[in-house]
């Protein structure tokens, strides 16, 4: 495969290059001293429960709240303003709700937040809408009030699938607002008697994020100011949304969320729990806190929508690619909009003249469904990588090869060049790692201990994407550089990255460096979601940090005291801490000194990196990979493991080996879940979630993981930003599930295309 030829880096990055960086936050987190948003206690606080809808669709005739309203420590309970029945809420509780506005339009357009304020209407559309909100002194207090909340529901017709609501099904043009990304494109003309097709439907079930966190949200008010200490990975949205849906101005509302206990999508929206929260709170005049149970979390933060997905390929005798199709049908709630983007990868993970994508949703009675680790490519990559697996077999090629042989170094979706693209090499050395040339390709053919081996494969492929960002830095007297974003820590080690970035670029000892996120107030940040945190971030605190390295300099020379005075700025260097003029001078002085000389004892500045709009269109951006799975079936325990897993990564430049290897097998352990276990049931009389719990609904474990090889080939991408580097959280999902199909298929010959691909399925086909 052709390589591009690179630039150098601007940076030489000692710290990123020679030292293996720990987690600045990880003691805090394994000693508990990290505090989550649910873990906030503040004087005079209430505690609130949620009452939820028990059925799909109905109109709510009447709640019957006097009992919980005097219950033991009850302080209030809110019902919606627009009941048929008066009689049974308080006229005073509509007056307050009517002060709750919808989310903007900017967020429920091509964002899944509810189109309807909380409580807005009298009609159920979902099991397990908001119905009441129930405040007492103490949680316990609240829970037993809840719980004598009586509601009257009229049922009405209630569409619990996806076939049945296909006359309203609506087909979305666009992925996001302002997005190029189309979700319905076409070129080419269709092949016309191609030598080879296969023509297959794959489905996927609902899952929900489950991360170890759920959801908390705690309120209080000064005067007509917020704080909110918030489960999210998105400070500045959620301080607009809530500002909108409040009616306050955004600057009286301060979001604080220094630690995220998993989001993975779930947390990246302001949900209705967290308003009716505010809302109470400034109508009780006390803190109130809103803790999300574990069966909450499966109704009212979003899930994976179930996907229905047609794949057509088409290819010469040799495997090139003449024709591709992708038909998607997903669920949406009939009160907010959400699509799977599965197709979107489709268009151009290979080289095809041919090329129809399109998406379809179809409102349903269930919750609104939202981005989920890698949203589309995880679904979709399913579909298409095991459709590509099938084609394989049918032209009786290796499936590593086909990949190969339509490789390409251009996005054909928009005929210009990818910026940065190693498909290729990933493959071959993924290959190469896992010993693939040892495979035999007929299915059932390897065996080892009494049980049937598997091996499959499957391309990797994540967009690669950056917005503007903002970083403040302060360097003092005492020694500390102080860096400040509103960008979040969901885990995947942000704030160490950061702290490397920016002790590298300022010339500063990395334990005398802080990066402090998490905070609405600190400079603006986009939402920790779509892989764009390292390759947003970074440049902007690369960019604050060598400004304050000049000024440091330039203090330095300017300043009479200091031995470096009158040295020309081009000459001094600041390492560690240190000012000097190189090897072999005499003349050096610590920065500190520099900086307690000056009247201030410290230097401060600000910096913004933009997006880099020509960049944009000139080039697509995307990252990729190859994963190589190992399966075995034990006929006598019906046990399918997972035993070993390779991955070969281009994500351009990794800068922390052991936060970047988490991340791709976190996301390879989450398409584990995903091709094997994870899906959620639901009561098709009621539409209740019937697994919305951990015991029920099956995570892989620490049993579950193999034996794992991630490999970088660390191809800088200078294109998108001066660090060469690309997000790489969600990639690792990506293809995941495939990887394992294809292992299934090759261990069993059975091919199952609807996930999860669970024991019984298996011996249901014959096993
Ligand atoms: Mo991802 S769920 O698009 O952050």
């Amino acid at each position: 495969m052709p390589v591009r030829s690179l630039t150098s880096p601007a940076n030489d990055f000692p710290a990123i290059r020679g030292k293996h960086h720990q987690r600045v936050d990880g003691r805090d987190k394994v000693t508990g001293a990290a505090r989550y948003a649910g873990d906030v206690a503040l004087p005079g606080m209430l505690h609130a429960v949620l009452v939820q809808a028990t059925t799909a669709h109905a109109h709510i005739q009447a709640i019957h709240a006097g009992l919980a309203r005097s219950a033991p420590g009850v302080a209030a309970v809110f019902t919606g303003a627009t009941l048929t029945s008066p009689a049974s809420f308080s006229a005073r509780d509509g007056q307050q709700w009517s002060a709750i506005q919808p989310p903007p339009e900017a967020f429920t357009a091509n964002f899944p937040a509810e189109r309807r304020a909380p409580f807005a209407d009298a009609e159920v559309h979902y099991y397990g809408q908001h119905v009441a909100l129930v405040v007492a002194r103490t949680l316990l207090e609240a829970q037993a009030a809840a719980a004598l909340v009586q509601v009257d529901y009229q049922p009405l017709q209630a569409t619990l699938t996806l076939e049945p609501a296909l006359p309203g099904a609506y087909q979305p043009q666009q992925f996001a607002t302002n997005s190029e990304e189309k979700l319905t494109s076409s070129r080419g003309t269709p092949p016309v008697a191609p030598y080879a097709q296969v023509a297959r439907q794959y489905r996927t079930p609902v899952v929900h994020h489950n991360p170890l966190e759920p959801s908390a949200t705690v309120a209080s008010w000064a005067g007509d100011a917020l704080t909110l200490h918030e489960s999210t990975r998105w400070v500045q949205g959620s301080q607009r949304i809530i500002a909108h849906m409040l009616s306050v101005a955004p600057e009286k509302v301060h979001v604080v969320s220094p630690f995220v206990g998993g989001a993975f999508g779930s947390k990246g929206f302001l949900w209705q729990h967290s308003a009716l929260a505010a809302h109470a709170a400034r109508v009780l005049g006390r803190p109130v806190k809103l803790l999300l149970t574990r069966a909450q979390m499966f109704t009212s933060t979003g899930h994976r929508p179930e996907t229905i997905q047609d794949v057509v390929l088409s290819a010469s005798a040799d495997g090139s690619l003449c024709g591709t199709e992708h038909h998607t049908l997903c669920d949406t709630s009939p009160v907010g909009h959400f699509v799977e983007p599965c197709g979107m990868t489709t268009r151009n993970l290979y080289r095809t003249p041919f090329a129809r994508i399109g998406h379809t949703v179809a409102p349903i009675h269930r919750a609104t469904p939202c981005f989920m680790r890698a949203p589309g490519e995880s679904s979709g990559m399913f579909a298409l990588e095991t459709a590509v697996d099938e084609l394989a077999e049918t032209l009786n090629l290796d499936p590593v090869l086909i990949r190969l042989r339509n490789d390409t170094l251009t996005d054909h979706s928009e005929e210009r060049p990818f910026s940065s693209r190693h498909l290729g090499e990933c493959l071959e050395r993924g290959a190469a790692l896992f010993g693939w040339k040892q495979r035999s390709p007929a299915p059932r053919s390897m065996r080892r201990d009494g049980k049937l081996v598997g091996w499959g494969v499957a391309s990797a492929a994540y967009p690669a994407r950056r917005s503007p960002a903002t970083v403040e830095a302060t360097v003092t007297a005492d020694g500390w550089a102080v860096f400040r974003a509103a960008t979040h820590e969901i885990g995947c080690g942000t704030a160490t990255v950061m702290q490397q970035v920016a002790a590298d670029a300022l010339g500063w000892p990395a334990d005398r460096v802080r990066f402090l996120l998490g905070d609405s107030s600190y400079p603006e940040a986009p939402v920790a979601g779509a892989s764009m945190t390292v390759a947003t971030v970074s440049p902007a605190v690369d960019a604050a940090a060598q400004q304050l390295r000049r000024a440091i300099i330039a203090a330095a020379a300017r300043d009479l005291a200091s031995p470096l005075f009158g040295s020309p700025g081009g000459q001094v260097q600041l390492r560690d801490g240190v000012l000097s003029l190189g090897s072999g001078s005499a003349a050096r002085e610590s920065a500190t000194d520099v900086l307690a000389r000056l009247p201030g004892r410290q230097l401060h500045c600000r910096s913004r990196a933009q997006s880099g709009p020509r960049a944009k269109t000139d080039y697509t951006f995307h990252s990729f990979g190859a994963h190589f799975a190992e399966v075995t079936w034990e006929p006598a325990t019906m046990q399918l493991r997972v035993t070993r897993w390779v991955s070969v990564m281009d994500c351009g430049r990794v800068l922390n080996p052991a936060t970047s290897r988490s991340q791709i097998q976190g996301g390879i352990l989450f398409g584990l879940g995903m091709a094997l276990l994870e899906k959620t049931i639901y009561d098709p009389a009621t539409g209740a979630p019937l697994n919305d719990n951990l015991a029920e609904y099956h995570l892989p474990t620490c049993r579950d993981i193999p034996d794992f090889t991630v490999d970088f080939i660390e191809h800088p991408d200078f294109r998108l930003n001066p660090l060469g580097v690309r997000g790489i959280g969600e990639i690792g999902i990506t293809g995941a599930p495939a990887a394992l199909a294809n292992a299934v298929y090759h261990a069993t010959g059975l091919r199952l295309r609807e996930l999860p691909l669970t024991v019984d399925k298996l011996l249901a086909a014959g096993l």
